[in-house]
């Protein structure tokens, strides 16, 4: 079965607001958004990628598309994301953004750690607060947050990552209890390593010469955020796209910590060695 943004309100334009828009996993979701009629807003940190972003969907879709050039690391910058759209009905909101960083927590820059919580944790809750609101007043209105596999368990040498996913993953759970009946739903997307920049950027960020591959092949990012997208419009809680994700879930789930960390740990040493 083909789901469609049909499922949702087409009375009126529908617009689709996307952070991290301009390459990876956000480039995608605008191009399934703007696939299924929906005007955009993109927000990223770079003007120039931004733009290109932009370019290439407004190429192929006749969509109206925007741009908010923002980098989610700063404080109130959920509060001038809302001032910006303030009149606008969102009737989906994807809190995508976010980086890696590797390495032992007593030798990772700190200014990275605390950017990594606020992007991860402080902006994507102010901006889900700010918008869920006024999707509640209006009865209608789906949200997707980005979290990963590394959210279901410690994550030794990637420490504040895996706890700020673990963060999104409960947040966006415990949201989609409560909104329940709402009109409106919430999503939490975990997928497993995917073909992006992400990688290129972790490594950087750790300051090692280069990303090593992982001894799984990263996946498609335009399979990973269409599975993410269609679990968004049926309205599901959770969403983790491939049958190896789901697998590794499911043994996280069961495995007590005291074997899996230590698992982790090395598999985390073997992908960066
Ligand atoms: N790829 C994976 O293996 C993987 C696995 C699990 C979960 N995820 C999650 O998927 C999400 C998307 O990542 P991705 O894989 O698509 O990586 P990506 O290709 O690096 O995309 C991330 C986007 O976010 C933007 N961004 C970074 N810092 C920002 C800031 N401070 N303000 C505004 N925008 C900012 C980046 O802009 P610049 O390019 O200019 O920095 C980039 O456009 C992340 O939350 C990540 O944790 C990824």
């Amino acid at each position: 079965m083909q789901i469609t943004a049909s499922k949702m309100n087409r009375n009126m334009v529908m617009t689709g607001l996307v952070t991290g828009a301009a390459s990876g996993l956000g480039f995608e979701f605008s191009n399934l958004l703007a696939k299924d009629s929906f005007d955009l807003i993109l927000v990223d940190i770079d003007e120039e990628k931004l733009i290109a972003a932009k370019q290439r969907i407004r190429a192929r879709y006749q969509v109206r598309v925007d741009t908010i050039i923002c980098d989610l690391r700063q404080p109130r910058c959920a509060e001038l994301i809302h001032e910006q759209i303030k009149g606008r009905n969102i009737d989906v909101l994807i809190n995508n953004a976010g980086f890696g960083l590797y390495g032992f927590f007593s030798e990772t820059a700190w200014k990275l750690e605390e950017s990594m919580i606020y992007m991860h944790i402080l902006t994507m809750t102010h901006l889900t607060k700010l918008l869920l609101k006024d999707m509640i007043k209006v009865k209608s209105g789906k949200i997707l947050n980005v979290s990963s596999v590394a959210a279901f368990q410690p994550g030794p040498l990637m420490a504040v990552y895996y706890a700020t996913k673990a963060y999104i993953l409960s947040l966006s759970e415990a949201l989609a209890n409560e909104v329940k009946g709402t009109g409106v739903t919430v999503t939490v997307l975990c997928p497993g390593q995917t073909k992006t920049n992400f990688q290129k950027i972790t490594a950087k960020n750790s300051k090692e010469k280069q990303s090593r591959a992982s001894f799984l092949s990263p996946a498609d990012p335009a399979k990973v955020a269409l599975c993410g997208y269609h679990d968004m419009l049926s309205g599901y809680s959770r969403s983790v796209p491939g049958l190896i994700n789901k697998f590794f879930v499911l043994v996280s789930r069961i495995t007590p910590n005291r074997f899996s960390v230590p698992l982790i740990r090395k598999i985390q040493a073997q992908i960066r060695k």
